[in-house]
């Protein structure tokens, strides 16, 4: 596959100044309005010319989570792709409205993609290793994003990139810097492709099964991390998952998607508590056996 790209992950206009962390961009919104919005998102498969997400509706705004569960195939994926202006080929949006920073996508140009994609909003996908060039070192790919986007020069990029694996909780990160990906595990590439996909500081974050194929521990220290990003930078959350428990733990609210149709969408909590829908009860009773009780009651001493 492709060298990791700045452009599916970070972005900012080569020519763009050094960026300080508080410079006012053209992409800043006021703390309470929505980062995304989409509205009755309808996607539609231009060669069999059906459509396959039947209108998806949520706001996020800064610091705020939504998930989005369901059963494979059921158009997540695409609905998250469709948010980054990232749809395959032949897929369309059709109907409804996505707005980015308050600005209809259907009226953004390539260009002014380039500037939202990363300083906005961001992307980690499963599989890690495919974004990642193998030939390359991983700090060296993740500078060349900033390098490219933040138009940091080659020192400042480095010192940048080697504090963003740190800021993953990667452990020696000078070190990490200098390996390849297949010296690396996957939840050390997982975070790598996070600390690209944060480097331009992103006001919103799409993770789409980002911790599927990870153990546990790894997971849920992942997991962890986006929740303290979200916390200390103000970082909005699009989850992606078939873990309810996942969403359980990080979400504020939760879309229930079946076959393109947004079943059931709530506060996640109540709609974990008290599912209105038999696909949710289904999902939920699915759930149960493996765990999700420990993220949905309440604390007790013990
Ligand atoms: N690149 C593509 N080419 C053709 N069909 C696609 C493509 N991507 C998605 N689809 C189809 O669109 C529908 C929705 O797919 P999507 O990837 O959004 O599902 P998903 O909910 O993310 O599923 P999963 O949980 O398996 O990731 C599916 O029927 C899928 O086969
Ligand atoms: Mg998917």
């Amino acid at each position: 596959m492709s060298p990791l790209s700045p452009d599916t992950l970070t972005s900012r206009p080569a020519d763009a100044a050094e960026k300080t962390f508080d410079a006012p961009g053209t992409t800043d919104v006021p703390a309470t309005e929505p980062v995304l919005a989409l509205h009755d998102v309808r996607i539609t498969d231009r060669v069999t010319d059906r459509e396959i997400v039947h209108g998806v509706t949520f706001e996020l705004t800064p610091g705020k989570a939504v998930g989005i569960v369901g059963e494979s195939g059921s158009g997540k994926t695409l609905t998250c792709r469709a948010a980054l202006g990232i749809l395959p080929p032949h897929f369309e949006v059709a109907g409804g409205r996505i707005d980015l920073a308050g600005t209809d996508i259907a009226t953004l140009t390539p260009r002014q993609w380039t500037d939202l994609r990363g300083a906005t909003i961001s992307a980690v996908f499963q599989d890690p290793a495919s974004y990642l060039n193998p030939a390359i070192k991983v700090g060296a790919q993740i500078a060349e994003v900033i390098r490219v986007k933040q138009g940091l020069k080659r020192r400042a990029a480095r010192r940048r990139a080697v504090e963003l694996l740190g800021a993953v909780r990667l452990r020696d990160p000078e070190l990490v810097y200098g390996q390849y990906p297949y010296e690396l595990s996957g939840g050390m590439l997982q975070r790598v492709l996070i600390a690209a996909a944060i480097a331009v500081e992103p006001r919103a974050l799409v993770a789409d099964e980002a911790t599927t194929a990870l153990d546990v521990t790894v997971q849920a220290e992942i997991l962890d991390l986006l929740a303290e990003l979200r916390e200390r930078t103000g970082l909005a959350l699009v989850v992606v998952s078939h873990d309810l428990a996942v969403v359980a733990h990080l979400c504020d609210e939760v879309l229930v998607m079946r076959q393109g149709e947004v079943v059931e969408q709530g506060e996640t909590h109540a709609v974990l508590h008290d599912p209105q829908h038999d696909y949710t009860r289904l999902l939920i009773a699915e759930h149960d056996s493996y765990g999700l009780d420990k993220f949905l009651a309440p604390k007790e001493a013990s």
